[in-house]
């Protein structure tokens, strides 16, 4: 009995000790991941630019610059370098997970400016705009800033996902257990099934060159800090609804 206990002991102590590996080995792996990409990305641009200094030089140095070929040179230069800045600021955003600044906030507010940053992009593709503010929601103790970049990634993520135009609805309300609920809708390409599980993973992205793949999972840890979550429902090409919940106030910062 006390030996048969005995190595049911010693094998769950081994299966732990595996397990334990198993993250780790995935932390490296992931790491390993991020530090490529990052590489890779950052690369890319700056190569760029490389090659369009050294036209430049070639072309000054032999007398042969017009003025216009050499403002369009410096205009790739500078996309190619608001390109990299961009990667950088999202990646040091993310790998610094700063605690939120609390202030008392109004989600609708957040909302509005959020949207109007992206309304002429939304203007654009011809995409239908409904707003459904609740005026009777609670302001809600969080960090203006933070929660306006996430309404900003997911409303930039539901108008790239609606090229061809579409319906976005931003739609705040109460949820049933007192939280705070904002409801970002499209009616765009929809996520499939097996790349559900992945939204969050730093870098997963399938727009290519115009997706970096921090959107979310800057968004997410946003939210986490704040004592909230993110659900997601999606249905291929019938479109997608990103759904957040603040808490009111947070843990440490209720009363009694
Ligand atoms: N509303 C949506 N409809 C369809 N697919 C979506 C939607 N939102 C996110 N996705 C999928 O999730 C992926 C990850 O989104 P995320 O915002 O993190 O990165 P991204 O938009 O590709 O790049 P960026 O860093 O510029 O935001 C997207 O590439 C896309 O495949
Ligand atoms: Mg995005």
């Amino acid at each position: 009995m006390n030996i048969a206990y005995q190595k049911l002991a010693e094998s769950y102590d081994q299966l732990r000790e595996n397990q334990e590996q198993l993250v780790q080995a995935e932390k490296l792996s992931s790491l390993g991941q991020i530090a490529a990409s990052i590489a890779h990305e950052v690369n890319n641009p700056l190569s760029g630019v490389l090659v369009y200094t050294q036209l430049l030089t070639k072309r000054i140095r032999s007398d042969k610059l017009s003025k216009d070929v050499a403002l369009e040179n410096l205009s790739k230069m500078e996309a190619e370098l608001n390109r990299s800045t961009k990667l950088i600021r999202n990646l040091l955003d993310f790998a610094r997970q700063s605690p939120p600044t609390l202030w008392e906030v109004d989600l609708n507010e957040i909302v509005s400016r959020a949207f109007d940053l992206a309304a002429h992009l939304a203007e654009l593709q011809h995409i239908q705009v409904i707003k459904e503010l609740s005026p009777t929601i609670p302001r809600l103790v969080a960090d203006f800033d933070q929660i306006q970049q996430v309404c900003t990634n997911l409303i930039m993520n539901a108008i790239q996902a609606m090229p061809e135009g579409g319906r976005l609805t931003l739609r705040t309300s109460t949820s049933s257990d007192g939280q705070v609920k904002l409801a970002v809708q499209d009616t765009g390409c929809g996520i499939s099934p097996e790349n559900m599980s992945r939204l969050f993973t730093p870098f997963f992205s399938t727009k290519g060159k115009k997706g970096v793949g921090l959107g979310l999972a800057v968004s997410h840890g946003i939210v986490q800090r704040h004592g909230g979550r993110i659900d997601v429902q999606s249905k291929v090409e019938e479109g997608t609804t990103f759904t957040v919940y603040l808490p009111v106030r947070q843990e440490e910062h209720k009363e009694g």
